[in-house]
């Protein structure tokens, strides 16, 4: 046998294409991403350090393998355009014939009171600043906006895609790969008051009638009531609540995990991942 060399010519080709390709090129790619001033239309630095105890708190996620039915990663097919008109102007009849134009029934009437008003969606980058600017011409004010679109936009888990940037202080980063339970990279957008992060950690089903996720009880402790309550004390449903004369009172750990999830939010536009700013609220802070 004669081939040794050729043998070992090919299998140390394999493997340096393969180190190239998955540990060299991604390396390139956002190995050595930073903080830095990647948002549209702001100097701000992004991403920042999660505060204090939420920094603990993401020990304690993982701690509880809360990853194991949670992902935090939410994908997007694409985007669309939306043109909202912001004002009419003076000129009613030519702002008129352009919304006929769009949609026969709508009229610059029927919009009285109601601006801004989505008055096309869905659209393309080149469809949505035509009206635009046929808009301006006939002395009305549009904006564009981009909607991010696909499965887990339709569910509300997003308002853009995730990217490499929004994980760059999480180590380890907790995409999970499960869902039985929702994604929870922007639950701070979706829940943002602590105390029902809390009930829902030491009861789900107190939150969420017939919730699969299991409790997390001991991330509390119930303690007899001695003097006045504790303004700390959960405030639960009745059929929850601990017998008369006890508090139920969050340890460290769980005001920890909840000030971690009140710091799930990938909301910011960047050039990777643009997006028009959110119209939902702003998280509250931890408790
Ligand atoms: C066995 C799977 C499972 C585990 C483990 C689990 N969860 Fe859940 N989780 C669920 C399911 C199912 C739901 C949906 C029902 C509900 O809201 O209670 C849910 C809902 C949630 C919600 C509300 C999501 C929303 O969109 O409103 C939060 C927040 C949450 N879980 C946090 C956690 C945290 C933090 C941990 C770890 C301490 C954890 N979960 C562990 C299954 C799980």
């Amino acid at each position: 046998m004669n081939n040794g060399p050729l043998v070992f010519l090919a299998a140390f080709f394999a493997l340096s294409a393969s180190w190239f390709g998955f540990v060299l090129t991604p390396q390139i790619q956002i190995g050595r991403q930073q903080q830095e001033t990647n948002i549209v239309n702001t100097a701000e630095m992004y991403p920042q350090l999660r505060p204090g105890i939420a920094h603990q708190g993401m020990e304690v996620y993982r701690a509880n393998n809360c990853a194991a039915c949670h992902s935090q990663q939410v994908g997007q097919t694409g985007v669309v355009v939306d043109v909202v008109l912001t004002e009419t102007g003076t000129n009613l009849t030519a702002v008129d014939a352009v919304l006929k134009k769009i949609e026969g029934s709508m009229n610059v009437a029927g919009l009285a009171g109601g601006l801004p008003k989505t008055i096309l969606s869905g659209a393309t980058m080149d469809a949505a600043d035509m009206l635009a600017k046929v808009l301006k011409k006939a002395g009305a004010k549009a904006e564009t906006r981009l909607v991010s679109v696909g499965p887990d936009m339709a569910r509300g888990w997003g308002l853009r895609r995730t990217v490499a940037a929004d994980y760059l202080y999480d180590y380890p980063v907790m995409l999970g790969a499960l869902r039985v339970g929702p994604d929870l990279a922007n639950i701070a957008l979706r829940s943002p008051d602590a105390g029902t992060h809390l009930n829902h950690l030491y009861a789900p089903q107190s939150v969420v009638s017939g919730s699969a996720m299991p409790s997390y009880r001991f991330l509390f402790e119930t303690r007899k009531i001695s003097g006045a309550p504790s303004p700390d004390a959960l405030q639960l449903p009745k059929e929850f609540a601990p017998a008369a004369g006890f508090e139920i009172v969050p340890k460290s750990e769980a005001r920890q995990l909840v000030a971690y999830l009140l710091s799930l939010h990938s909301d910011t536009p960047l050039y990777e991942a643009p997006m028009s700013a959110p119209v939902a609220p702003k998280p509250a802070a931890a408790k």
